[in-house]
């Protein structure tokens, strides 16, 4: 493919957007199989060649099948969006290849939806206000009852900007992203905005860093173009080490151009040649996608000496992460760069005066640089129209942890935690009451319900003791205890640390090591004082992110959930019932049938009894699994976890007796029933 001219590309564009729409009877429809890495782990790759494999069987050869990105609904992968004429879109969910015979034989073979496998009808973009929607639904009296996308607050509460072409474009084809106005972004650039310019475009959109920290992307840029000194570098973080996050995994593997795009226009602006973009190595696609995407946009002239026949030269490169969370911090991650080790280093200087090599550089997220197009498309005032006051455009979250719907989610800055919660997360499974939500990854911190209505955005999540982070969003339920999470982060934390200074060093150390000892029912009175005081300690003398942000889990869960330490530490109490040491089971006489389930499922052999005989647990050999409470039957409910004063004075029957005698004793008692004796 030669090089393009902005003539070209134009002509490319114009061509894709006005091409005759098929006419009358000449579309038939298409299969786009949803293929991110959550789809393929949960069977994609099998749909998608039952797919192929049933058109082929029934001799249909006008329907093309189409791989896509992941399309965000991640609990209901693998899915498949089915576009047939004459009916709306249909998505379709939890599929396996015999879901896939049926669809293709009743919906594609005969124009009926499966009502049954199908989760929404409708088009994500037409509901984004996207005109090139191809098809037109008149819905009739015999339709089948799924529910419109628009109708369904999974898709109709989120916003697609960044994630626009997720699940409707091949990532691997270029021609599909300029089709969707792809590359028109640079073109304008090009053609005639000054660095000067974009940088002011950027700056009144308001966009600010989707990495961490919400720095302005415009200031940043500015500081870099200032800078006297040649070459100039832009950077693409994609490390995401946060547990629970991501967002940026999905983007590189649904629209790796928009990444490369934002990149472009950056260079442009700060006046780089050379950019490179650095992914984790643990995301294989997303480098796989990311790679495929260079190649075409070097071939098409995108990318290279003479960008598109302007004067203006520009490559990028990968480069894989070197497997550390500290990796992602900037200065850390110039150093994994430069072949060296990755450790974080003073700032200042910040590496937008001297980065990568001693050189200006400009380091962002890949969120934060796949806004870039759209922002310089269409125009600061359409974005800064979106979010709040202070934080602008929308946010990707990976939501996950106690929520029915887990997925990746786009929405608009100033949505509460509510809505994400109970309307896009469809609320907490199994009745359960919403504890918290930890935001932020182990740099971040829990919101508790109480703060459910809160409109997120940089500054109220910092005010509630949490940060935006790269976008992690762990949901927890009543059954979390929030010493055991904070301890969880701690860990992290404490295992990523690089150990260059001792405040983050010994600091976490002693952290972790009071943690530990609460959980384990040893704590002392002023442990929460000593948490508070040396978190505090730890954020002010630490030299990076990582040790700045470390207690942040530890703060956020005194602050909001202090009586749990106190039960912790004064009655040896979890109140969620997660900290082994402080848990006992129990099988409650009462109740207990002797049915020897629990007996035969106890991998401790700790359950003691026969048949018809009231079970016992010995706790000197129970290793506290919860397997006994799993398997008894709910109707039965024998098995119960106890906490605090009941499980410190439960007292042990010395062994199993029969049913009908525990059964006679009980009966001969007066007063009301027999004292739980274990
Ligand atoms: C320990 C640590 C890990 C980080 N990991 C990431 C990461 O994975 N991705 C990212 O974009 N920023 C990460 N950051 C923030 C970066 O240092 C940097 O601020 C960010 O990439 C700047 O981009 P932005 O201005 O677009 O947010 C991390 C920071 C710290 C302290
Ligand atoms: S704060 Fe922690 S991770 Fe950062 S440089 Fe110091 S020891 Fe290393
Ligand atoms: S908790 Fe596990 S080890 Fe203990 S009695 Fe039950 S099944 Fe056995």
């Amino acid at each position: 493919m030669p090089r393009l001219t902005i003539e070209q590309l134009r002509e490319k564009r114009d061509a894709a957007r006005t091409a005759p729409r098929p006419p009358a009877g000449a579309f038939t429809g298409r299969v786009l199989v949803h293929m991110g890495t959550c789809g393929v782990a949960a069977g994609a790759q099998k749909v998608l060649a039952s797919v192929r494999d049933e058109l082929e069987k029934r001799g249909i050869t006008n329907i093309p099948v189409v791989t896509t990105g992941c399309a965000g609904f991640c609990s209901r992968e693998p899915m498949m969006t089915v576009e047939m004429r004459h009916l709306p879109p249909v998505k379709y969910g939890d599929l396996s290849p015999e879901k896939v015979r049926r669809i293709v034989a009743e919906h594609i073979a005969n124009n009926n939806i499966v009502a049954e496998f199908a989760i929404a009808v409708g088009s994500e973009q037409a509901r984004n206000g996207n005109t090139a929607e191809r098809l037109t639904f008149a819905p009739s009296d015999t339709a089948p009852h799924v529910p419109w996308i628009s109708d369904l607050p999974f898709f109709s509460k989120q916003a697609l900007i960044v994630l626009r072409n997720k699940a409707v474009i091949d990532p691997e084809k270029i021609d599909d992203y300029i089709a969707r106005d792809g590359y028109a972004a640079l073109e304008k650039v090009l053609t005639g905005l000054t660095p000067e310019r974009v940088m002011e475009e950027i700056t009144r959109a308001g966009l600010r860093g989707r990495g961490g920290a919400g720095f302005p992307t415009g200031i940043k840029w500015r500081v870099c173009r200032a800078e006297k000194k040649t070459p100039k570098y832009i950077i693409g973080n994609c490390d995401e080490g946060d547990p629970g996050a991501y967002m940026d995994r999905s983007l590189l593997e649904s629209d790796p151009h928009s990444l490369i795009e934002g990149m472009t226009i950056a260079a442009y602006a700060i006046g780089a040649s050379r950019g490179y973009v650095y992914v984790r190595s643990e995301y294989p696609l997303a480098i796989q996608r990311l790679q495929g995407a260079l190649i075409q946009a070097r071939d098409y002239g995108l990318l290279g000496a003479k960008v598109l026949g302007s004067s203006f030269d520009f490559d990028l490169e990968i480069r894989e992460g070197s497997g550390a969370f500290v990796c992602g911090e900037e200065t850390s991650l110039i150093h994994s760069i430069e072949g060296e080790i990755p450790e974080p280093r003073q700032r200042p200087p910040f590496p937008a005066q001297v980065g990568l090599w001693g050189c200006p550089t400009v380091i962002n997220n890949v969120e934060t640089l796949a806004n870039v197009p759209v922002i310089i498309t269409r125009g600061a005032e359409w974005f800064s129209g979106i979010g709040t006051a202070t934080s602008k455009g929308t946010k990707i979250f990976s939501l996950v942890g106690k929520i029915n719907n887990t997925g990746l989610i786009e929405v608009p800055m100033g949505i509460t935690l509510r809505e994400i919660v109970n309307e896009i997360g469809g609320g907490i499974p199994d009745n359960k009451q919403f504890k918290a939500v930890q935001t932020g990854g182990p740099s971040g911190g829990c919101i508790p319900n109480s703060l459910i209505d809160l409109p997120i955005d940089y500054e109220n999540l910092r005010e509630a003791g949490s940060m935006m982070g790269s976008g992690g969003m762990i949901v927890m339920d009543e059954d979390t205890c929030m010493v055991d999470v904070s301890k969880f982060f701690l860990q992290f934390t404490n295992d990523e640390s690089c150990g260059k200074c001792s405040a983050c060093r010994e600091g976490s150390d002693a952290l972790l090591e009071v943690l530990t000892r609460i959980s384990n029912g040893e704590g002392r009175d002023g442990d929460a004082e000593f948490l508070e005081e040396l978190g505090q300690a730890v954020k002010d003398a630490s030299m990076c992110g990582l040790g700045q942000t470390l207690p942040n889990p530890v703060l956020s869960t005194l602050r909001h959930f202090r009586d749990e330490y106190v039960a912790h530490i004064k009655d040896k109490n979890c109140p969620a019932k997660v900290c082994k040491p402080l848990v006992k089971y129990y099988i409650d006489p009462d109740k207990c049938p002797g049915c020897m389930l629990c007996l035969k499922n106890c991998p401790a052999g700790a359950v003691k009894g026969e048949n018809k005989h009231v079970h016992v647990i010995d706790q000197t050999t129970c290793t506290k699994c919860g397997e006994c409470l799993e398997i008894c039957p709910p109707k039965v409910s024998a098995v119960v976890k106890l906490s605090g004063r009941e499980a410190q004075e439960l007292q042990s029957l010395p062994s199993p007796i029969p049913v009908r005698e525990w059964r006679a004793r009980k009966a001969a008692e007066t007063g009301t029933g027999v004292r739980r004796a274990q």
